[in-house]
């Protein structure tokens, strides 16, 4: 997996389908060579050819090695990009010397090769569930001047066209340096007519996919606001402008981090790639003692030469196998009834009662209870931080033995990392909150944020909790996270030292999320921000699932759900069905399987006929979950760029597909096919639409006709199963016929 050439220096890295190769230069930097489709070696004859733009030795740039040989700083394609040298095309590590000076430039020391992983310190992380899943390759790398050293990890996988790089900076100078950028990753490729994907939101808006060519400008995808990626997700695709969902070259990168975040993409003015993706140096800063270290996050690096649904299922299946907590990636998730859309803070232990007998009359699994058991917290201006059970409202111990006595497993929210000023925690803790005391602090939703940057806040917090949890059987656990950073000050550090604080409060963090995960493993998190505000694999890393949007209206959440999916797999994305009224029972229903689904309304307010939908969908809901959980989902109709959203998921053996179709405006009178992908081209599979048995090829090439008229907002549903031949099955598809009518 992981060759060198000693010889010739080349590193090469590659599995059964992807190739990464780069090599250390006679003066001892290293140049990429090549990635995409695997190819064998490549010879020094070439290397040469490859490494360095002509033309940017023809203009005195260039430092001649010797006769065959020639490098540029403005030309070469560095695995990692100087800072103030000739370079001047972005780096990837800016520092501060004990001196005050900026130049920072690291040449190759040594390498070596571990059979399995390397995790980055206190981050979350991609994780291997035996050495046999691939290697690691560290380069340490040395500063010029300083004795500064950085190790550049690559990690490749064997079974998925992954490679997961990060950094780690060594200080050895004796004295304190300054980090001033530091990024995960660096890519440096020819061009070939790139664009980029991406997924940008706010609250209730939460993903939508912008694509857009890469110039020369420089393109910045980043978040900056602390500890989200809401206003752009950390996930990108770069693809050729041909690709498309089945065909072509993509590449997808993500970071495993949930706080500010850039990834910048730009032509450099010999046409290549330039890409970088880490911390976002906005607002960054972070002093390096001697002999400290500094961790930065992973960037996972995605590979597909055949288009952008092959590198959604590398993107699920790095997911489910190496990033979602082992004991529930594969898990069939309870279906949940919650009661924040319902009843906001206005509940009682006899109203959640009701809802848990609702629950059971429906089929329900879960009941939920939100915001608004704890402190004063009768609505959002109190008590975060006051997590102690507002005994006079609600009798937790009460509602959750009643749930548990009707088998129905009980959840609560919770926000931890916030403090709002009206609460005792404030009263007896001001120095708990994180902001600059010199300025009044944006609230936002009257609350401020707490200061994880420091650990006797996190201790402090977990303890608090930790006795709720402790004391009551809670099966389930909402994690909120409803404001940004801002005005940013703690009292624990210096000054000088507050642009650490992005950083150190996601640390932080991810301290508080380790310690809940490791007291209480069989919790069932759901994170959550202002609804799908922190989705990432950061976060995944701790919760299976995570809240995917506060905007429940089913024609935005097709679309929210369609983004989303492009990188995150379904089984990670809560959908439940809302109050909303812009649809009905069963479009919300189908649109909720196609996640981890839910409720999110009072149920005594359904007429007797929608309660028998709900019973009904819950059956369909709870039969298919595995195929959501375990399935490869297919893109099919894009709504950004079509008036259908289509999607089917296949079980890996093929043996069932779940088909989805949705059109937003109505369409009369003209002839639509679904045209279903993965399945097995020579079985047969029955469909519930019709009761046909057709061949697979069939299905994915002709396609499942739905040229009904079909009305603005008609949501459909099909199952195809794959069933032994033809007359068998016809035979039983007429007996049940009936029987299947009243189920769909
Ligand atoms: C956020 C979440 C909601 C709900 C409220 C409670 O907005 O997205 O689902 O939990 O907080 O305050």
């Amino acid at each position: 997996m992981i060759n060198f050439d000693s010889k010739n220096k080349i590193f090469n890295l590659c599995n059964e389908n992807f190739s990464y190769i780069f090599c250390i230069n006679k003066l001892g930097y290293l140049i990429h060579l090549y990635n995409g489709k695997k190819i064998g070696n490549i010879g020094i004859e070439r290397t040469n050819e490859i490494m360095v733009e002509r033309y940017a030795t023809y203009d005195g740039t260039k430092e001649i090695c010797d006769e065959s040989y020639y490098f540029s700083q403005m030309g070469s394609r560095f695995e990692c990009s100087s800072f103030l040298t000739a370079n001047t095309r972005g780096s990837f590590a800016s520092i501060t010397h004990t001196d005050g000076t900026k130049l920072t430039n690291f040449l190759y020391h040594s390498h070596k090769t571990i059979y399995g992983k390397v995790d980055p310190k206190d981050l979350p992380h991609t994780r291997f569930n035996s050495k046999e899943d691939g290697e690691t390759l560290i380069v340490t790398l040395k500063d010029v001047k300083e004795e500064i050293y950085l190790d550049l990890y690559y990690v490749i996988f064997r079974n998925l066209n992954v490679l997961v790089r990060f950094a780690k900076l060594i200080n050895k100078t004796g004295k304190d340096i300054k980090i001033n950028r530091i990024s995960s990753f660096e890519l440096n490729t020819p061009n070939d007519d790139y664009e980029i994907i991406s997924l940008h939101g706010q609250w209730a808006d939460d993903r939508e996919i912008e694509t857009t060519k890469i110039t020369h400008s420089n393109l910045v995808i980043e978040d900056n606001r602390g500890a989200r990626g809401f206003k752009q997700n950390p996930s990108v695709i770069v693809k050729n402008k041909n690709a498309s969902l089945d065909y072509g070259e993509c590449y997808g990168i993500s970071l495993v981090y949930s706080g500010d975040f850039k990834i910048e993409a730009r032509l450099d003015e010999y046409d290549n790639l330039k890409l970088f993706a880490g911390i976002n140096d906005e607002n960054f800063g972070f002093v390096l003692q001697n002999n400290e270290e500094f961790y930065t996050p992973e960037c996972i690096f995605a590979y597909s030469s055949n288009g952008i649904n092959d590198l959604t299922h590398t993107f699920h299946d790095l997911a489910r196998n190496h990033i979602i907590r082992k004991e529930f990636a594969f898990k069939e998730r309870p279906l949940l009834i919650n009661s924040w859309e319902p009843f906001l803070f206005d509940f009682d232990t006899e109203k959640i009662k009701k809802l848990i007998d609702d629950a059971k009359e429906l089929d329900i699994d879960q009941v939920v209870l939100d915001d608004g058991w704890f402190g004063k917290r009768n609505n959002d201006r109190t008590s975060l931080g006051d997590w102690e059970v507002n005994e006079e409202k609600i009798n937790l111990r009460e509602v959750i033995d009643y749930a548990h006595s009707k088998n129905i497993k009980f959840g609560l929210w919770i926000e931890p990392e916030m403090i709002s000023p009206e609460s005792n925690l404030m009263k007896e803790h001001p120095d708990f909150a994180l902001f600059d005391r010199g300025v009044n602090p944006t609230l936002m939703r009257h609350q401020l944020v707490l200061d994880l940057t420091r650990d006797d806040v996190v201790d402090y917090i977990f303890d608090k909790i930790s006795k709720i949890f402790d004391n009551y059987e809670i099966d389930y656990c909402k994690w909120d996270f409803n404001r940004t950073l801002s005005e940013c000050g703690s009292l624990s550090l210096p000054k000088e030292r507050w642009d650490e604080i992005n950083y150190r409060f996601m640390l932080g963090t991810y301290k508080l999320f380790n310690r809940f995960v490791e007291r209480y493993p069989n919790i069932l998190l759901e994170s959550c921000a202002s609804g799908g505000g922190r989705f990432d694999f950061g976060m995944l890393y701790y919760s299976p699932q995570i809240w995917t949007s506060d905007n429940t209206n089913p024609y935005d959440r097709v679309m929210i759900q369609y983004a989303t999916n492009l990188f995150y797999p379904l089984s990670s994305l809560g959908a439940h069905v809302s109050a909303s009224p812009a649809l009905g029972m069963q479009e919300k229903a189908i649109i909720s399987m196609f996640g981890t689904a839910g409720y999110e309304l009072d149920p005594s307010k359904l007429t007797e006929n929608e309660k028998e939908q709900v019973k009904t969908f819950n059956k369909l809901i709870k039969e298919w979950h595995y195929v959501i959980t375990e399935g490869d989902y297919y893109a099919i109709k894009n709504p950004f760029e079509d008036n259908f959203a289509q999607w089917n998921v296949v079980t890996k053996d093929k043996k069932v597909s779940l088909v989805f179709s949705f059109n937003y405006k109505g369409v009369q009178s003209k002839s639509r096919f679904i045209k279903v992908k993965g399945l097995d081209k020579d079985k047969y599979y029955f469909n519930s639409l019709t009761n046909d048995v057709y061949k697979g090829e069939f299905y994915m090439n002709v396609g499942i006709n739905i040229s009904a008229p079909l009305k603005e907002g008609m949501t459909i549903l099909v199952v195809l199963k794959q069933v032994n031949g033809v007359v068998k099955v016809v035979a039983n598809a007429k007996a049940n016929k009936n029987k299947r009518e009243k189920l769909l």
